[in-house]
């Protein structure tokens, strides 16, 4: 049993020690509080364990807070429970353990007039526990973290406009479905929603996000929300990431994304952006560093569009029927990229030798393609990057005598090495220079030039 922990008793035992001159806690919060510890664990006896005032010995994830009435002279100082955090999360915070019946007591949660934050983690893993009316809640709430609570299941009810302050709303891994709750869109504090891995849907596309003006962190991945993108999501300027993944998620990504200036972490993967082609607007926006599209069947050849991403680090564009070739200009332009997925795809033509020059590259993923031609790595990149570098599933690619003997590309046909220029196609029209089996051609405007070995 944790309340055993050494830990435990020794915070105990220092507590109990502190001068009692303090302002005590309500016998309403008091009493609130010993019928909160109960719905959430009825095996404790937490009235013989903790018979004084339980601000002064709390059970960890008990805090808080003494406040002084402004105005008023010296003593006029009240104490309030201000964190409740429930559910064992380490031998470090061993918050009160949950068990099998825990339940969430509303009326009795709601006395606590100062509470600021409100955690439950795997709390509710048992009986079935509904998703409680948040409106009776403090107004001064900012916190409100549910995580990895299975049986938290039902509907959202009531309005929570009323929780103006709440600046973290996080709801993860629960069985709750259904709509989002309703006032949510008036919540201006707001700085994190996170609804992941829950069982929420509905059309998003009417949705109107403009007040959440402080929002940094919009993830609702892994739920069953469908619609077009709103416009109004280019309108969150604080927003830092955005993770809509494995939803079912259609139509085109609204231009207004532009307005997304901060925007770092765009996650849109395994939604149903259907032949839309990779979106033109990710161009415009510069701070991304980690872009995930894959599992889209976005269509369409990979555009021009990554001069001004130098910043990305991390790129998947796998699964989305991808043709033509795969532009040198992501190997020029993003120089930091260490993750790139481009496998499953039908893409076609040479492994552009920009991608030789990538230095921070841990992953290359080009598996299942119809790529062709040598592969322009060297022994460094190619030991450097070990497995990380898939290259299956292209039977017209081929390595060189010397890089073969790497274990990772064993699979890969030797390339026939011609004493003359082998055959290559070149349809380009700038003015460039190829380099062609070390020789160098140029070629100059508007003409193929077609080389037979
Ligand atoms: C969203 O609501 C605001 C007012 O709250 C309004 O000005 C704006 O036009 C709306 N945006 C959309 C896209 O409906
Ligand atoms: C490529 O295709 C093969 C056969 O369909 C599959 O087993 C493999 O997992 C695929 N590679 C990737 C990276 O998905």
């Amino acid at each position: 049993m944790h309340l055993s922990h050494p830990l435990f008793l020794l915070t105990l035992s220092l507590l109990s020690t502190l001068s009692t001159s303090q302002p005590s806690l309500s016998s309403l919060e008091q009493e609130s509080l010993y019928q909160v510890l109960e719905s959430i664990n009825s095996d404790i006896s937490w009235r013989t364990l903790f018979p004084d005032d339980l601000c002064y010995s709390s059970p960890h994830g008990v805090v808080c807070e003494y406040f002084t009435i402004s105005g008023a002279g010296a003593g006029d100082e009240s104490v309030h429970v201000t964190e409740l955090s429930f559910g064992f999360v380490s031998d470090y915070s061993p918050n009160p353990p949950c068990n099998r019946h825990s339940k969430i007591n509303v009326p009795a949660l709601s006395a606590f007039k100062e509470l600021k934050k409100l955690l439950f983690y795997k709390c509710f893993t048992g009986d079935e526990v509904p998703v409680p009316e948040f409106e009776g809640f403090s107004g001064v709430l900012e916190e409100l973290v549910f995580i990895e609570n299975p049986s938290l299941v039902g509907p959202f009810k009531g309005d929570i406009r009323s929780l103006s302050s709440l600046k973290r709303f996080v709801l993860i891994g629960s069985g709750v479905y259904g709509w989002v709750p309703p006032g949510l869109g008036e919540l201006s504090s707001l700085e994190q929603l996170t609804f992941s891995r829950n069982r929420l849907s509905g059309d998003i596309s009417g949705v109107n996000v403009s007040k959440l003006r402080n929002l940094k962190v919009l993830d609702l991945s892994y739920n069953g929300f469908f619609g077009n993108l709103p416009e109004s999501f280019g309108g969150l300027e604080s927003l830092l990431k955005l993770d809509l993944s494995y939803n079912g998620f259609h139509g085109e990504v609204p231009m207004s994304f532009k307005g997304l200036r901060k925007l770092e972490f765009l996650d849109l993967s395994y939604n149903r952006f259907f032949n839309c082609g990779v979106p033109l607007v990710l161009g415009e926006m510069t701070c991304l560093t980690e872009v995930y599209l894959s599992g889209n069947d976005l269509g369409g050849e990979i555009p021009e569009i990554w001069e001004n991403l130098g910043g990305i680090l991390g790129l998947g564009l796998s699964r989305n029927g991808l043709i033509g070739h795969i532009p040198g200009s992501m190997g020029v332009f993003l120089k930091n990229l260490c993750y790139l997925g481009l496998d499953n795809n039908k893409l076609q033509g040479e492994v552009p030798s920009e991608f030789g020059t990538l230095e921070m590259v841990s992953e290359l993923n080009l598996e299942n393609n119809s790529l062709s031609g040598e592969i322009p790595f060297d022994a460094k990149f190619v030991s450097k990057i070990g497995g990380k570098l898939k290259l299956k599933g292209n039977s017209q690619l081929c390595v060189d005598q010397e890089l073969r003997v790497d274990d990772h590309l064993k699979h890969l046909k030797l390339c026939k090495k011609p004493e003359v220029p082998r055959l290559v196609l070149l349809h380009d029209s700038g003015s460039l220079v190829v380099l062609v089996s070390r020789v160098a051609i140029a070629i100059s405007w508007g003409f193929s030039l077609f080389l037979i070995s």
